[in-house]
């Protein structure tokens, strides 16, 4: 496995890898990787001749300086867990790497980055379109692997795909969870025991929620109940609860008719949990 630390060592890796029309699968990650990233890999190995995978803590996609220095890294372990699945180069660049000291240039998805995640962590949207547009440019991968836990942001990569003509073929992972219904993710390392025992109230609401919408409710109802259901965890801190379009993401109200995608962001302090559940009616 070869490991680039600059953008002129990756592109002359992948040139030899890509020789012969080699079909080339991205698994862009910000490291510290669990059984989630896993499951990106093993698909990326399974559909296509030679897998890259990228580890960079995007500092432009945090907007808070204390998250960015808290979240969690070691890259050691993360390149044996690469090296073992078979992955054939990693990019582990730093940010003056990345990123030009004068850099002038950013992607934004105008209405789907400023929305919902977006307008709670604003301007993280545009972080992450920036640095994965940069990503396919260095990688030009035939396939790009993301996991749907991030829902919002594999929309935001999907449509500046599309928007941008970019040549690649986003491939959306479904949520790997621990055996409580966690959806695993990196922050969970940083829970306090009390919290990581509460957390999975989460995923357990939107169980009762897949329940509620098979007996007939609207929107408004739904998201009370979902809301009521998490907060009877005294440590669980509810930011938002968002039920929309599934494929667009546009709001909804009144009785619930078609595919809804909800989306719940919930706070065990300090500590920022996501998750979502696509319910089809
Ligand atoms: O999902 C992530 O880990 C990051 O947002 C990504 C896509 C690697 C961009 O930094």
């Amino acid at each position: 496995m070869q490991i680039c630390e600059t953008k002129s060592e990756l592109r002359s890796a992948l040139q030899k890898l890509r020789k012969d029309g080699k079909s080339v699968g991205l698994v862009p990650t910000m490291g510290y990787l669990h059984e989630g990233h896993m499951t990106l890999v093993r698909r990326a190995v399974a559909e296509n001749d030679v897998v890259a995978a990228s580890i960079f803590v995007n500092p432009t996609q945090f907007g808070n300086p204390e998250d960015l220095e808290k979240y969690p890294r070691d890259m050691e372990r993360d390149l044996n867990l690469l090296r073992a699945e078979g992955v054939s180069v990693v990019f582990t660049p730093v940010p003056s790497e990345m990123y030009h000291a004068n850099a002038q240039t950013i992607v934004e998805t105008k209405d789907l980055a400023n929305t919902l995640m977006g307008e709670l962590r604003p301007g993280h949207f545009r972080g992450v379109a920036t640095v994965v547009t940069k990503l396919f440019n260095l990688f030009q991968p035939t396939r790009a692997y993301f996991g749907e836990k991030d829902y919002q942001q594999l929309l935001v990569i999907k449509t500046m795909v599309r928007d941008l003509d970019i040549p690649v073929d986003v491939c959306g992972v479904p949520t790997v969870r621990e055996t409580d219904g966690l959806a695993m993710s990196s922050r969970n390392v940083r829970l306090s025991d009390a919290a990581r025992k509460a957390a999975p109230i989460i995923a357990q609401s939107l169980d009762h929620a897949d329940t509620l919408v098979a007996s007939g409710i609207t929107v408004a109802s739904l998201r009370q109940k979902i809301w009521d259901h998490i907060a009877t965890e005294t440590l669980a801190n509810v930011q938002s609860i968002d039920i929309q379009d599934a494929y667009t993401l546009a709001p909804l109200d009144g009785k619930i008719k078609s595919d809804i995608v909800i989306l719940v962001a919930v706070e065990f302090d300090p500590v920022l949990l996501i998750d979502q559940r696509v319910i089809s009616v």
